[in-house]
């Protein structure tokens, strides 16, 4: 039995019929130009895209009509910083892979949507480089980032939810195809932060 295969009968046995699918695991990693080797750079790319591909692609005949596909992308499709360019990349790609799906699944009233968050308070950031860093060199990164972003805080894991059941809910009825930024205003209003208002 192929993965694919094996993929769908857990899925089948696990939920007969489906009618939101979060394709939400994934995971960091420093990637940065000149240093980086192979097989880390595919590691993310491998666990975020494919990943996020194969659960949708796993679901799809599950799925009823009118059921709704959120994908996890993140501020990184914008932001710019260094040593994450394949962590960026997926996040990208996922907002690129949500528009293309939601074009398949259309004859089945199917929306595919994005949920982009900022820096969120969930154990990523315990991985990793992060791992290793001292409590107090983790409160200072905990400030910085809070003080660039307008509403001055880091994400809690229940704004992501809400969001999340926002595009799984009736109430986002006609949204469909979109990355919404849960990023208390990080990307739209950066000159709105602590750190850089006048
Ligand atoms: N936290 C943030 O600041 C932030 C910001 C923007 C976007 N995001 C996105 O939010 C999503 C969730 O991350 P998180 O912050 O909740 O981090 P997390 O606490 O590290 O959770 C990552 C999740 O992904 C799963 N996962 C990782 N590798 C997997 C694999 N190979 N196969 C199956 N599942 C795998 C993990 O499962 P196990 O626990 O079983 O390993 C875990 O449930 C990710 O897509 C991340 O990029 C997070």
């Amino acid at each position: 039995m192929t993965n694919r295969n094996n993929q769908e009968a857990n899925l089948t046995r696990d939920f007969e019929k489906l009618d939101i699918v979060f394709a939400n695991a994934g995971i960091t990693g420093r990637t940065p130009i000149g240093a980086t080797d192979e097989a880390v750079f595919e590691n993310v790319i491998h666990i975020n895209l494919n990943g996020a591909f194969f659960t949708v692609n796993s679901a799809a005949p599950l799925l009823n009509d009118n059921a709704s596909i959120i994908f996890n992308g993140s501020v990184h499709n914008y932001l710019g910083q260094a040593g994450v360019a394949a962590y960026a990349t997926t996040k990208g790609g996922v907002v690129a892979m949500a528009r293309a799906i939601a074009a398949d699944l259309a004859p089945r009233n199917i929306r595919v949507n994005v949920v982009a968050p900022g820096a969120t308070k969930t154990p990523i950031w315990k991985r990793g480089a992060r791992a290793s860093i001292s409590a107090e060199q983790s409160a200072k990164v905990d400030d910085l980032f809070s003080s660039m972003v307008p509403l001055g805080r880091w994400a809690e894991p229940e704004d992501v939810a809400k969001a999340v059941l926002f595009l799984a809910s009736e109430d986002s009825s006609y949204i469909n195809a979109v990355e919404l930024m849960v990023d208390g205003g990080l990307t739209g209003a950066p000159f709105g932060a602590p750190l850089l208002r006048g």
